[in-house]
């Protein structure tokens, strides 16, 4: 699950500043905290989708403070303070989304020669595309190959078994006997509090709530998988948990590494080939194309992590892609070659 709202809020409460429905005729005559109170803030304090009209709003808002001036540290002080104020997170997750990801957004917003039809058409896709893309001539090497439809091969003892393995998203935080619901995107941890008389706890494997599982639930999961005796694992991201707001590199690393470390334990002698998820990044759902590189920004702290812990099932040339992009191909086994995608580049959101 992406934390689309998460990362959106902080397009959303932007626009309470001066958001533009005032007065106009037609629109509905409560002020915009109202209106996105009302929106955004029903019942137990879930945020829905945001619209299209309101992500176009917002993101015209925010434009405007940054055409008057505004740096991105008052703008994101200002997202936090109606985050905040409008009761819509704790206030350790308004001012943790924000910080984490103000100054890349506003960095796109800022740099981008897209209208904001186009922008919010790529964050919400469905009922909301509209876009406004160049022509891309990408050049396939060798020519685009005459299309052929072969038959499905029947199994045979030649067959390859895999095991895939994804959203695993372990809470090493997990804390069982702690609040399985809470005020928090994500619960089970000590830090969010002990549950009320009656209320669901965080059970010895997990809770059927916002929580993540702990490590030992995964561990006992790939002892029974590792029975299986599966001729190859893909592991397809997804693997560090959904605090979104208290992430850091280190702590979605550790968690990584964490993961891949306990899978290669249990499958000591199969190949495990990986590939990236949404959760990878933080902040979340951010990946720096390569062409953003030169203009500072970088994701070296991952890339060069994924290699050092893909690397064992890898083959050396594979290594500069996943450096490069967090993408590699590779042939496990013969007559069998893995693309493994980085396909965060067209993520619309999950
Ligand atoms: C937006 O871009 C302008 C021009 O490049 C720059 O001066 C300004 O600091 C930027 N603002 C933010 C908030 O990034
Ligand atoms: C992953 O963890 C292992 C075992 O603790 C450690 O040796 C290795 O350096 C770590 N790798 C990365 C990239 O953090």
């Amino acid at each position: 699950m992406a934390f689309r709202q998460l990362w959106i809020i902080l397009f959303v409460v932007g626009s309470l500043s001066a958001a533009p429905w005032d007065g106009r005729p037609g629109q509905p005559t409560s002020s915009p905290a109202h209106f996105l109170l009302h929106a955004l803030v029903p019942e137990h304090n879930q945020v829905r989708d945001l619209t299209c009209l309101e992500c176009r709003t917002a993101a015209g808002v925010i434009a405007a403070m940054m055409a008057e001036g505004a740096t991105v540290e008052e703008i994101e002080d200002q997202v936090i303070l109606d985050c905040v104020l409008l009761d819509l997170f704790p206030p350790d997750v308004c001012s943790g989304m924000v910080r984490l990801s103000g100054a890349e957004v506003l960095h796109v917003l800022n740099a981008t020669k897209y209208d904001h039809e186009t922008v919010c058409g790529w964050l919400l896709g469905g009922h909301c595309q509209h876009t406004q893309l160049d022509p891309w001539t990408l050049a396939v090497p060798g020519g685009k190959p005459a299309p052929s439809h072969p038959e499905p091969a029947q199994p045979t003892e030649g067959v390859v078994r895999i095991l895939q393995l994804s959203d695993l998203h372990v809470d090493l935080l997990y804390d069982e006997g702690s609040a399985a619901h809470c005020e928090h995107p994500n619960c089970c941890r000590h830090a969010f509090g002990d549950p009320a008389p009656g209320e669901l706890a965080a059970g010895h494997w997990g809770a059927l709530a916002n929580c993540d599982i702990p490590l030992h639930t995964l561990d006992d999961l790939l002892a029974h998988a590792a029975l299986t005796n599966p001729d190859l694992v893909y592991v397809t991201g997804d693997l560090p948990p959904h605090d979104v707001w208290a992430q850091s590199h280190a702590s979605n690393l550790l968690a990584i590494n964490t993961t891949v470390q306990l899978i290669a334990k249990h499958f000591p002698d199969v190949p495990v080939l990986h590939a990236l998820g949404n959760h990878a990044s933080a902040p979340v759902n951010s990946f720096v194309v390569p062409t953003a590189y030169a203009d500072g920004w970088s994701m070296t702290w991952l890339y060069d992590s994924l290699a050092a812990m893909w690397a064992p099932w890898l083959p050396e040339e594979a290594l500069p892609d996943v450096r490069k992009g967090g993408y590699f191909s590779c042939s496990p086994k013969p007559g069998l070659r893995v693309i493994s995608a980085n396909m965060n580049y067209c993520n619309t959101l999950n």
